[in-house]
């Protein structure tokens, strides 16, 4: 009993800690060698494990869930570690509405809202106390049996504070990690294993930028141009995550040196994994970001991204240049078209106006080097590549039109996907995957003549 009694306050503890901040979840501390067993196994294996773009996506509501391993979290969720089943779980972060409901629901269940306050839980376990001594006297025999074998309500407030004691905020275990990284005594294991764990809680657009006052983003930056490999891999993992979709950490990542670092990694001679990581970091650095993008191009990126082509394992680094590529060209694209109805766009419209990648790319021979890329033997890349000719169709007009080599693969293309389509609908699907990859070939095709 005393064992169940345990977990349900460290529950309802947990519960209280986050409803007084509803900002920020909260966790216990993870122990030494939990994840960081599969550090340093095999690098090649648990880079691809970890590459967000390569995972299974945890797809949110406005419940909690369970984020099972490996599932890459988006930015931006609540995520609390569920003491009781010992596994993550995320969602949505509450609105006003669902947060009221939620209440209502938990009060349903008979969750007692007063509970969630330390001091609802001290007179909670005051009132245990005072039960079990309020016994009536027929009883007195059995309890005091009961009472030699199970642990006195002290010793349980005593497991109660050492339970306490383990309980960190995000920020605090973001605080442990970083003095790890910052520390001259810390072996590459222990920093690496830092990094790994840090990269967890920077998806959260909150703990990225609890990075800034902990002074941990610029340490991160450096590491980028660390001595060893797998350390630059993890920065750059760190990086990614952070900077995605928070605009704050841009441009303070911009300020402390990161675009030079990653440029560094993806033009010079690097284990696989670590370039990987360097261009994941560098698309989240540049997405939404016009003034990353434009020193982007003044320091000669594109150039750099081209020269990825001619690396060994290029081909998926490939693909991801061009998708990299085809959001930027669209990101801005969407902005100009809704810029037209909307005043406040209009500083970002004239970032974006000195972003001329577009141009850039016709100048550098990109167009060819894309379509070349149509060769691929993957349905997925294929749909990427297409979908990035598409957008450059009044761009790369010419060199595509006079690329016999493109004329060919389209014919092939277009040909294989006919009989995938008739396979698809053999199978009663109608408007399946290859029907639209048979599209985008066909609307490629006429749009060139
Ligand atoms: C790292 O350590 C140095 C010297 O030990 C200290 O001055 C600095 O504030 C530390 N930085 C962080 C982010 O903890
Ligand atoms: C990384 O770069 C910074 C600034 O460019 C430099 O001060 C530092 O010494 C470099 N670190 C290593 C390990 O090369
Ligand atoms: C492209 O192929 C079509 C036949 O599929 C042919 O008629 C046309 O001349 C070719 N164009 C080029 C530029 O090779």
């Amino acid at each position: 009993m005393a064992f169940r009694v345990l977990l349900l306050c460290a529950v309802l503890f947990c519960v209280a800690s986050s409803h007084d901040s509803p900002e920020r979840a909260f966790a216990l501390s993870t122990t030494e060698g939990s994840r960081a067993e599969e550090d340093l196994t095999g690098e090649a294996v648990v880079e691809d494990e970890l590459d967000p773009e390569d995972q299974q996506v945890f797809h949110p509501t406005h419940e909690w869930q369970v984020v099972r391993p490996g599932q890459a979290v988006p930015a931006g969720l609540h995520v609390r570690l569920n003491l009781q089943s010992g596994i993550n779980e995320a969602r949505l972060p509450d609105t006003e509405a669902t947060a009221q409901k939620r209440v209502k629901q938990e009060h349903r269940l008979g969750l007692d809202p007063s509970l969630y306050t330390p001091q609802g839980l001290k007179r909670a376990l005051a009132k245990l106390k005072e039960d079990m001594n309020a016994d009536a006297p027929e009883e007195k025999t059995r309890k005091e049996d009961l009472k030699q074998r199970f642990r006195p309500i002290e010793e349980l407030k005593q497991e109660f504070e050492r339970l306490h004691m383990n309980i960190e905020s995000d920020f605090q275990i973001m605080a442990r990690l970083i003095k790890i990284l910052n520390s001259s005594t810390s072996t590459v294991e222990q920093k690496s294993a830092a990094l790994y764990d840090l990269e967890y809680y920077v998806h959260q657009v909150d703990n990225a930028q609890d990075l800034l006052p902990l002074g941990g983003l610029q340490l991160v930056v450096n590491g980028l141009n660390s001595t060893e490999p797998l350390l630059r891999e993890r920065s750059a993992f760190v990086l990614g995550s952070a900077l995605s979709s928070n605009p704050r950490v841009q441009v303070k990542a911009m300020e402390g040196g990161a675009l030079q670092k990653l440029l560094v990694i993806l033009a010079t001679e690097q284990p696989l994994p670590v370039k990987k990581k360097a261009l994941f970091a560098l698309s989240s650095m540049l997405r939404q970001f016009p003034y990353a993008q434009q020193q982007f191009l003044r320091l000669g990126g594109l150039d750099v991204l081209k020269g990825l082509s001619r690396e060994r394992g290029a081909q998926t680094l490939s693909v991801r240049v061009v998708t990299l590529l085809y959001d930027l060209m669209v990101e801005k694209q969407i902005l100009l078209d809704d810029g037209k109805y909307n005043e406040l766009g209009s500083e970002k419209i004239q970032q974006y106006s000195q972003v001329d990648l577009a141009e850039a790319i016709q100048d550098q021979g990109w167009c060819t080097l894309i379509s070349d890329l149509l060769g691929v033997p993957d349905h997925d890349h294929r749909e990427k590549v297409l979908q990035t000719l598409n957008v450059l169709l009044s761009t790369c007009r010419e060199p595509f039109r006079t690329n016999g080599q493109l004329n060919t693969t389209l014919d092939i293309l277009r040909k294989e996907y006919e009989d995938l389509v008739k396979e698809e609908k053999n199978d009663g699907d109608d408007d399946g995957y290859f029907k639209e990859l048979h599209n985008l070939v066909i609307d490629f095709t006429e749009g060139l003549r």
